[in-house]
């Protein structure tokens, strides 16, 4: 096709890293107590598809309500920030962001179009695709796509020119609290003053939905937080039966997050060769997969203002189920 200019795709994850960092995480998470697996580990191919099953779920409304934000809010937001590149972490299929690309594209946008878009996540396939699917749809914009860890690599985020960071889906909410203000504060640090940050955040509302949205009745939640088992037999070669587990999601009142956790329903010995590691489960004993923490309007500002940004504008959905806040950096 004439005049479109293929994605540029830049590696920051070594090749070996599925490997490599899967094992420091392994030997940390399940040698340890309480048992933890990190979330990344959830989006290997399969995951990421299941993860893309669970946006079009009955019960799990997150998608939706942040789309309609960014419906009803893009074009405000884009004649607000003169950002001519966006980055997006965590981008996945970047399908709600298109909605925020059309209107940094359009014509009557103060700013001019947006020049460059840099959509950065660990799901190479997903990412790729994006990409090239993004690139024809707006050929005249750069699309520099990063395979890197979002926890790793914000220093080597292209610079140069003004940037909007977009964190969408309420993936902040998946760091656990001290995470999050690393995050947020190394965040910060790789960026400068006047610089941009859109960020989608789920809010506290009754148990019962939370609880749904994380417990769907067709089980795909429960398949996308086994996986992360098959993903450890997989490139660690160890014996996993992800059959002797059940799938126990909670809602902790006083963390204000739900809780997703695999119970070993009998006790076993796990064989982890690949982490020269050998793990004792009792029954009973639970592995932490993920966590999903829920916010306040106070809370988000507070703790952009803590990490070194102020809120310039906070938008929910008419039921007011999620939040879309725009923060510039000091
Ligand atoms: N932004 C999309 C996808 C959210 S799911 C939405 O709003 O629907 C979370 C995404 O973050 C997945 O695509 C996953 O692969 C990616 N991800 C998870 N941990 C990551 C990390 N440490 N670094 C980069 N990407 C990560
Ligand atoms: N950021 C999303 C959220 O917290 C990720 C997510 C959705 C998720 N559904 C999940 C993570 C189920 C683990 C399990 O809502």
């Amino acid at each position: 096709m004439s005049g479109v200019v293929e994605p540029r795709v830049r590696v920051l994850l070594d090749p070996d890293w599925a490997s490599g960092s899967l094992v420091d995480d392994v030997r940390r998470g399940l040698g340890g107590r309480p048992r933890r697996l990190p979330p990344k580990w959830l989006y290997d191919p399969v995951g990421a598809d299941l993860f893309d099953e669970i946006t079009r779920l009955p019960e799990y409304y997150p998608t939706e309500a942040e789309r309609a934000i960014l419906t009803a809010h893009a074009a405000e937001i884009a004649q607000a920030c003169d950002a001519s590149t966006l980055v997006e972490l965590g981008s996945g299929t970047s399908d709600k962001t298109r909605t925020l690309l059309d209107a940094f594209r359009s014509p009557e946008r103060p700013h001019g179009p947006l020049a460059r878009f840099v959509p950065v996540d660990v799901s190479d396939g997903t990412l790729r695709d994006a990409a090239s699917m993004l690139s024809v749809r707006y050929p005249g914009m750069a699309v520099e796509a990063v395979v890197g860890d979002f926890t790793l690599h914000l220093g080597q985020l292209p610079r140069g020119d003004r940037r909007m960071v977009a964190f969408l889906g309420s993936t902040i909410g998946n760091f656990y609290l001290e995470e999050r203000a690393a995050f947020l504060g190394a965040l910060a640090d790789s960026l400068d003053s006047g610089e941009w940050l859109l960020l989608g955040t789920d809010l506290v509302k009754g148990a019962d939905r939370l609880v749904a949205a994380y417990d769907d009745a067709a089980g795909v939640t429960e398949r996308f937080i086994r996986n992360c088992l098959l993903v450890v037999n997989r490139e660690l070669g160890a014996d996993f039966d992800p059959g002797a587990f059940s799938y126990v999601p909670f809602w902790d009142p006083r963390m204000e997050r739900i809780d997703m956790r695999l119970r070993a329903e009998e006790p076993q010995t796990v064989t982890v060769p690949g982490a020269d590691l050998v793990v004792e489960l009792a029954t009973g004993e639970e592995i932490c997969v993920e966590i999903s923490t829920k916010f306040r309007r106070e809370g988000i500002a507070a703790e952009l203002g803590e990490a070194g940004f102020t809120v310039e504008r906070t938008w929910t959905d008419d039921a007011g189920d999620f939040a879309l806040t725009l923060a510039r950096r000091d």
